[in-house]
């Protein structure tokens, strides 16, 4: 028997698959709803044009490819917690945190489910049914104990707020509850300022360290709309942690460009905190690809490039909105009923469409429609042209 032999065939990541599919599929008529990536109204794609002049800056600046360290491009993690906390947390809260840039928002979820699982083994991680689909696997391969609590009621197309709470009470000190900064994913319905509230209150009251992805900031409500419960939370809380996700927001999906932050009591933990951050690094991937990271910096350190990248983005998160209200218009009206209407009012790029799983499947397979297998779509994905075909088949197979 050979080492490899008895090696088990997985199936491949169900979202990323689609991405091949798509690719794949020779119809002309195809219409990509799935991967969580914004696309022009031509199906592009686009580099921001900040990014690009970043590029060209870091293409003549940089003279050399020697490593750099945990901490990835040199000033990135400052301009990423400058980020999160905005001016005026920035100057109260800064010294208490600790932060690693990271192989995309993915790395931050390993690396801070790392700690955690450090720091107290037996905390349960909470996470919201549903939610991203790589969250519950990422933080069991931290061998961490995964719960989750109710949030969305597929039936009513909206939060399921009690059952929410009531799951949460369950909750124990020293367990982790993990909340989408802004545009759930997958089903784009947003925690309101009162459920902030009640889980600010949850953890000062209970100990519990509340734990939020940020994937999305900008295609909300707005780029500082977006981070005000946020802020809110980290104000008072004593603990937090924090993922940040350049993917969306900066266009960098393939660079991986992300951040752990760390919010500690004191200076002191802080820095007992980054030192394991910065070993938990080490002992994975060793240190973070520093290109993406470089270009991040650039647009987040310089005054006009980061303009024109908040104004770039200002324009995809309203074109966003506009396509939400436009798929929201041609679904009732082909419906001739109100039941989409929910669509118009949630945020990002994702809502959930009630389909089967066979439904899914049929206007794959019939109608190269693609969405993720829970009805995601992301919306993005159409054009005027596209919503009228989609309109036309989904009422067949789903009226
Ligand atoms: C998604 O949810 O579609 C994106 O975040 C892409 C991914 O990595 O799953």
């Amino acid at each position: 028997m050979t080492f490899f032999a008895d090696t088990k065939k997985l199936p491949p990541d169900a979202l990323l698959q689609l991405i091949t599919d798509f690719r794949n599929d020779p119809s002309p008529d195809k219409i990509d709803l799935g991967v969580g990536v914004y696309q022009d109204e031509n199906g592009k794609t686009p580099i921001f044009e900040a990014v690009e002049l970043a590029q060209r800056r870091l293409q003549a600046d940089e003279e050399s490819k020697t490593y750099l360290g945990p901490l990835g491009w040199p000033g990135l993690a400052d301009e990423v917690r400058k980020l999160v906390l905005g001016t005026t947390l920035e100057e109260k809260l800064a010294d208490r945190f600790a932060v690693l840039p990271t192989p995309g928002s993915s790395g931050a979820l390993k690396s801070t489910g790392t700690l955690v699982h450090r720091l107290n083994a037996a905390a349960k991680i909470w996470l919201p049914d549903p939610t991203w689909a790589n969250h519950i696997p990422i933080f069991q391969s931290c061998d961490l104990v995964t719960k989750t609590y109710a949030y969305y009621d597929n039936d009513a197309t909206s939060l399921d707020r009690e059952k929410m709470y009531a799951d949460l009470e369950k909750a124990d000190a020293g367990d982790v509850i993990v909340v989408h900064g802004a545009c759930h994913n997958p089903t784009g319905e947003d925690l309101s300022a009162e459920d902030w509230q009640y889980l600010t209150t949850l953890a000062l009251e209970k100990g519990i360290v509340p734990f939020i992805d940020i994937a999305y900031q900008g295609l909300g409500q707005g780029f500082e709309e977006d981070m005000e419960n946020v802020r809110g939370l980290l104000d008072v809380v004593p603990e937090a942690i924090i993922c940040y996700s350049f993917s969306k927001n900066m266009g960098l999906y393939r660079e991986r460009v992300g951040a752990a932050l760390v919010l500690t009591e004191n200076t002191e933990i802080a820095g007992r905190v980054q030192s394991n951050l910065n070993e938990i690094a080490r002992r994975s991937y060793s240190m973070p690809p520093s290109y993406g990271g470089a270009l991040a910096w650039y647009v987040l350190s310089d005054p006009d490039l980061n303009a024109s990248w908040r104004k770039e983005l200002e324009q995809m998160r309203k074109r966003v909105l506009s396509l939400r209200c436009q798929v929201t218009d041609a679904l009732s009206a082909e419906f001739g009923d109100n039941r989409f209407q929910y669509i118009k009012s949630q945020n990002g790029m994702f809502s959930r469409l009630p389909l089967e799983p066979e439904q899914i499947a049929q206007l794959k397979s019939e109608a190269s429609i693609y969405m993720a297998g829970d009805g995601r779509v992301n919306m993005c994905g159409f054009t005027p042209t596209k919503i009228a075909r989609f309109t036309d088949l989904l009422v067949k197979v789903a009226k």
